[in-house]
């Protein structure tokens, strides 16, 4: 991701706890800045990504299991993982409310949601303008769409306690970030 959101990925990493579950695990940059975690399990339906992947697990000193799997349909049992980890994946996610409701499933009662996103514009003349260049932008950024309101997703979906920090400037920009907390009712 662009290099000044750099120093975000280990700030909500760092915090997940327990068994874990990441979504969309990318290339695995998250791997090396997970903190003293029981055991890391992740999704990545891209296979050249989760190739990469695989290798960056092998690098790190950390039990990783990787699945050739998409969010919306997640193959472990209801409440089972203490932490959920998404990292810039919501707005790639084809189905993102199937997925959240699938992410909330295999949740502890109790357990986290650990997240940053970028969302759509708050002002008007921004959201125009993602809406204007959201085609475009899917097809270069690997189906990233940059018109959809990730945190306002997580909002309605099973979890609660909804935390939200802005990352950044959140007016006049075409790509604001968000990052914080949600939690699975006990
Ligand atoms: C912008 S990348 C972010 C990767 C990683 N989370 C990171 O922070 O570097 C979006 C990721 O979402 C993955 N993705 C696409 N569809 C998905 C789905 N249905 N379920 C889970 N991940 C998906 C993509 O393959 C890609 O790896």
């Amino acid at each position: 991701m662009m290099f000044p959101l750099r120093g975000l990925r280990g700030k909500v990493v760092g915090e997940a706890s327990g068994k874990v579950l990441e979504i969309g695990v990318g290339t695995g940059m998250n791997f090396s800045r997970y903190g003293d975690i029981e055991i890391l399990h992740g999704v990545e339906p891209d296979p050249f990504m989760l190739k990469r992947a695989q290798q960056r697990a092998r690098e790190v000193d950390l039990t990783i299991e990787l699945v050739d799997a998409g969010a919306e349909d997640l193959p472990w049992p209801d409440n089972y993982f203490d932490t959920v980890v998404a990292t810039w994946v919501l707005c790639t996610i084809p189905e993102p409310a199937r997925a959240l409701e699938e992410m909330c499933r295999v949740t502890k009662p109790g357990g986290r949601l650990l997240y940053v996103e970028h969302t759509r514009s708050r002002g008007p003349s921004a959201q125009r303008m993602q809406d204007r260049l959201n085609p475009l932008w899917n097809r270069i950024a690997g189906g990233c769409n940059l018109n959809r309101n990730s945190v306002d997703l997580i909002r309605d979906s099973g979890y609660e306690e909804l935390q939200v920090k802005a990352c950044g400037s959140e007016d006049w920009t075409l790509l604001p970030v968000y990052r914080g907390t949600a939690i699975k009712p006990a």
